[in-house]
């Protein structure tokens, strides 16, 4: 293909140039993060964005992020930004990280869904870094999905949903770290974690003293409820497969609840920790990892797979809600909508 760039085994980034110009003249490119794959356009271009939505079937009132490639970009988008801020950005970019700052002017109001901030993150992936620089504006990108499906960790996992959508893509592999960035805003001076990610409560804890995570991570949205960050309200990553999310602290009441609730189907499978998998022999399995790190990096890729089982149940084992785990167990919880068990 003729706008498809493979730098998984090059560091030829001046390949990037080619890309970078397709964004800058409002062309949809496919490319990595550290995070996950996003989808990106000129966020500048308010046609080049509409595109964006078009691809991924995305809710309007669902607003996007801008990447940067470094400080210098900033000014030109957000404004009256606080030492606070100022301090999270400086400890966490180029990161995972993203932060609601107040928009200025430029930003198109189809990036913001109207809203008067804007989310803006500077990734830490190279190829991310270096698009950004050729293309010279700010990218807009969302996770690289058709809304509702997982998000993509690497090439092979999206390119049949979206290639003939994007007018240019980039496989840089696997990504670094699997899920999408610890989204935060700033509320009357504390750090407020609207999607949980890499970067931690305790990791911005660390550099501003406060911080508070919204109750909407894992909790549903009540009927009418106000919502900081819109995305939280939709329906996400869930397989079309029933699945149910199990916890506890104490491995051998997890192992017995899991095998307790498998043999009321007839076809379930279940999604363990590897060094699990042994005491659930006898029924399907898909192991994840066993670190939280491991987990992350392959959720998202495990969560596409499960529909082709074609289970009556499945069965996911959590993890703690501490560190890198809140933001598996967030992801989790609405793959499985919200159907959770915690055993003390
Ligand atoms: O890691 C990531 O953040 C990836 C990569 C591609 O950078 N991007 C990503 O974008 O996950 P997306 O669009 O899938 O998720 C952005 C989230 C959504 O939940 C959205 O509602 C929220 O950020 N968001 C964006 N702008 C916002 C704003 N102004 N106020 C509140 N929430 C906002
Ligand atoms: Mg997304």
């Amino acid at each position: 293909m003729e706008n498809y760039l493979d730098l998984r085994n090059d560091n030829n980034y001046t390949k990037l140039e080619q890309a970078g110009k397709m964004i800058r003249e409002g062309g949809l490119v496919l490319f990595p993060t550290e995070t996950v794959y996003g989808i990106g356009a000129n966020g500048l271009n308010e046609k080049a964005v509409k595109k964006i939505y078009e691809a991924k079937g995305r809710a309007s009132d669902n607003p996007l992020i801008l990447h940067i490639a470094n400080f210098e970009m900033l000014p030109q988008i957000a404004q009256n930004i606080s030492d606070i801020e100022k301090k999270l950005m400086k400890a966490f970019w180029p990161g995972p990280f993203t932060i609601i700052l107040n928009r200025t002017k430029i930003v198109p109001d189809i990036v913001t869904a109207g809203l008067e901030t804007v989310g803006i993150r500077m990734p830490s992936g190279i190829i991310a870094q270096k698009l950004i620089e050729y293309a010279n504006v700010p990218i807009a990108a969302p996770s690289a999905n058709i809304s509702g499906r997982p998000s993509g960790t690497n090439l092979e996992d999206i390119y049949e949903e979206l290639k003939d959508k994007m007018d240019f893509i980039i496989n840089g592999g696997n990504t670094e770290v699997g899920l999408e960035s610890t989204v935060v805003r700033v509320i009357n001076g504390v750090p407020h974690i609207l999607r949980p990610g890499k970067i931690t409560a305790e990791d911005i804890e660390n550099v501003v003293g406060t911080v508070e995570i919204d109750e909407h991570i894992l909790h549903k949205t009540g009927e009418g409820q106000k919502i900081l960050s819109p995305g939280m309200k939709y329906r996400h990553y869930a397989p079309n497969a029933k699945c149910i999310l199990v916890f506890s602290k104490e491995n051998n009441k997890l192992i017995s609840k899991i095998k307790e609730l498998s043999s009321e189907y007839k076809n379930p499978l279940i999604i363990a920790k590897n060094e699990n998998l042994e005491r659930l022999k006898g029924v399907q399995t898909i192991g994840m990892g066993n670190s939280l790190e491991e987990i992350s990096k392959n959720i998202f890729t495990i969560l596409r797979k499960v529909d082709n089982y074609h289970p009556d149940i499945v069965i996911i084992e959590g993890v703690e809600k501490e560190g890198l785990g809140l933001a598996i167990m967030n992801r989790l919880i609405r793959a499985c909508e919200y159907n959770y068990i915690e055993i003390e």
